[in-house]
């Protein structure tokens, strides 16, 4: 007799194509911001995304990291057509989006972000329960199913209904806050959610427990994140494979387990190195970045990390280097990744 896993292989009857489909396809997305130079009249453009490809399997957690300005936020805000991209093409379960396969309010509802900013995010005038249930009132539920869904997905983030459903924003604590807009993502039952730093401006024990809840709510609500965020520590805890950016590019993608004990991108071993060591001493020894901080207006040809990179030759100067498939799904873009496997 078989005994059939019903919590790893049900199907999930929102799954169009199938459990290897990926859940999200990202092909060469670019976007630009134009901003004024300094000259008069010239105009300078910010290269935020420019030209990123990966995908997200069902179920996986995928973190995103880099330094301040790499262009996490602009990619998270493309993928949920928060912006419009200059290029690219993104496929949502095997629809391309905004065509009749996956057109973008089908996509508002399997797609949801969570930002940091959670006071800025709730509405002030609006209880707790109201807020919760704009979404589902929004989409045709009526007040008693959308209250009911509401009161619902409060006991799934761990806030009782009977204590937390008629107060304001103002009465609760970062955390709850915090857990209140994951239950706002939540009640449109989507299928993948976004998170930007959403649990960065958290106290470390109350940010333990809310990555908790974000593990746990994955399991019984088969969910697929992306997780951006600043903090490599959070990130590794969290993800499955992690995707580093470095000026509005991918450096560096693949398994978290593998990319943490060997990094491959010189930028990755700098930014696994700078990561805050629990040892003061430690701390103090380790090689911080050095070079000019990242700049993504009008970038120069070749490798953008180069003018920064210990091992920077001619060859980076000129030539930019692919995304390109290494072993075990792992793709490094550096020339001399091979060589510098052991550096
Ligand atoms: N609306 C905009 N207009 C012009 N430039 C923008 C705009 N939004 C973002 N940028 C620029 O695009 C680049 C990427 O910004 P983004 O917010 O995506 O970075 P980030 O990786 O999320 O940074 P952080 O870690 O600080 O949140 C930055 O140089 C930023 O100044
Ligand atoms: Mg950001």
């Amino acid at each position: 007799m078989f005994l059939v896993d019903t919590t790893s292989t049900a199907t999930d009857e929102r799954d169009v194509g199938g459990a290897a489909q990926p859940m999200l396809i990202v092909r060469d997305l670019k976007k630009h911001f134009a901003v004024r130079g300094a000259a008069v009249r010239s105009t300078a453009r910010v290269h935020a995304v420019d030209g990123v490809s990966f995908t997200v399997a069902k179920g996986e957690t995928l973190g995103v990291v880099g330094e301040s300005g790499c262009g996490k936020s602009t990619l998270g805000k493309l993928l949920m057509h928060l912006i419009d991209a200059d290029s690219g093409e993104l496929i949502f379960d095997g629809g391309a989006i905004g065509t009749r396969d996956m057109p973008l309010t089908q996509l508002r509802r399997n797609l949801q972000m969570v930002f940091q900013d959670s006071s800025s995010s709730l509405n002030p005038r609006l209880s707790i329960e109201t807020s919760i249930a704009y979404g589902p009132r929004v989409h045709g539920a009526s007040a008693s199913e959308a209250k009911a869904k509401a009161r619902d997905l409060l006991v799934r983030v761990g806030l009782r209904p009977d204590i937390f459903a008629g107060r304001y924003p103002h009465e609760l604590s970062g955390g709850q806050k915090q857990r209140v807009n994951i239950a706002r993502a939540l009640a449109l039952d989507p299928r993948m959610i976004i998170l930007d730093e959403s649990v960065s401006a958290l106290d470390k024990s109350v940010e333990a427990q809310v990555l908790n809840l974000l593990r746990r709510l994955r399991e019984d609500l088969r969910l697929t994140y992306i997780f951006i965020s600043h903090d490599l520590n959070v990130v590794q805890y969290i993800s499955d494979r992690v995707l580093v950016m470095y000026m509005g590019k991918i450096v560096e993608i693949g398994a978290v387990d593998e990319i943490y004990r060997r990094p491959r991108h010189p930028y990755t071993k700098a930014l696994l190195r700078s990561r805050l060591s629990s040892s003061p001493d430690e701390r103090i020894k380790l090689a911080p970045l050095t070079g000019d901080p990242p700049n993504p207006i009008n970038p120069p040809p070749g490798c953008r990390f180069r003018a920064r990179c210990p091992h920077a030759r001619d060859l980076c100067a000129t030539a930019e280097p692919v995304l390109e498939d290494g072993a075990t799904g792992r793709k490094v873009a550096c020339h001399f990744a091979e060589e510098l496997a052991d550096a």
